[in-house]
């Protein structure tokens, strides 16, 4: 399958993606990850991305839609994909429909995570991630890990994003709102938006999701 995955910052992509790209067989492409990526290994692309990043801002499209590609062209990514975090625009949106169609694919569905506000705030605040591996995410009241500054999984240090501050989330909202939400229509008018509550359990979403994409897949 082919998926975007959609949804504000902090509504719990990043978490919904590990469970879901495990379930589905396929691998988990975010492109926040990648930048993030690259800002650790100090390559020109992370210091491009970095003031960008950290001001809450969208990483200009010239450098992200490369990025997406190459990643997607790679042959993990040959029977499926599920993308956290792209496309983050319309601009993004057109850009993958037409690389999908230059190789004649197309995605299966765009799942839309729906979480109220005060909530994703809440979500941020708390948000622990492990230096080893972005995938492993913690919550310091929702998800603790059992010992206080370490992953569970590896024994990782556990930090707080920089741009996990109360101002640049806010202006990420902003962004959300302004930037990204409109692709929910640009998608909507394809059939392609399958829209659930990120509400509840880690394991309840998982499962809302699983449901919702089979359901899709059917219709
Ligand atoms: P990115 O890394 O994509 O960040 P984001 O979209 O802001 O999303 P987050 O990673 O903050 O949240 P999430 O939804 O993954 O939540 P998570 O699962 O961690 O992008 C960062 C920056 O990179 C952008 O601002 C931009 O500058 C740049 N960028 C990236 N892609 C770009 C693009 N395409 N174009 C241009 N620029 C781009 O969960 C959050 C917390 O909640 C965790 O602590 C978790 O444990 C907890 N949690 C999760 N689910 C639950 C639950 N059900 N109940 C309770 N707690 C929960």
């Amino acid at each position: 399958m082919r998926i975007v995955l959609v949804g504000p910052p902090g509504a719990g992509k990043g978490t919904q993606a590990a469970y879901l790209a495990r379930n589905l067989s396929i691998p988990h492409i975010s492109t926040g990850d990648l930048f993030r990526a690259n800002i650790s290994q100090g390559t020109d692309l992370g210091k491009q991305a970095r003031a960008y990043m950290d001001a809450g801002r969208l990483v200009p499209d010239e450098v992200t839609i490369g990025m997406a590609r190459d990643r997607m062209a790679q042959p993990d990514a040959a029977g499926g994909f599920l993308l956290d975090g792209f496309p983050r625009n319309v601009g993004q949106a057109e850009a993958l429909d037409e690389m999908l169609r230059s190789e004649s694919l197309k995605l299966d569905a765009v799942l839309d995570l729906e979480v109220p506000e005060d909530e994703v705030v809440k979500r941020i605040a708390g948000r622990r991630i492990c230096r080893n591996d972005s995938a492993h995410v913690f919550h310091v009241t929702y998800n603790p890990p059992k010992a206080e500054g370490v992953c569970d999984a590896c024994g990782g240090e556990l930090y707080q994003r920089d741009d996990d501050t109360e101002e640049t989330v806010r202006t990420r909202l902003e962004v959300y709102h302004t930037q990204t939400e409109p692709i929910i229509d640009y998608y909507r008018a394809q059939g392609l938006v399958v829209t659930i509550s990120a509400l509840g359990k880690v394991t309840d979403v998982t499962e809302r999701a699983m449901e919702a994409l089979e359901k899709s897949d059917e219709g």
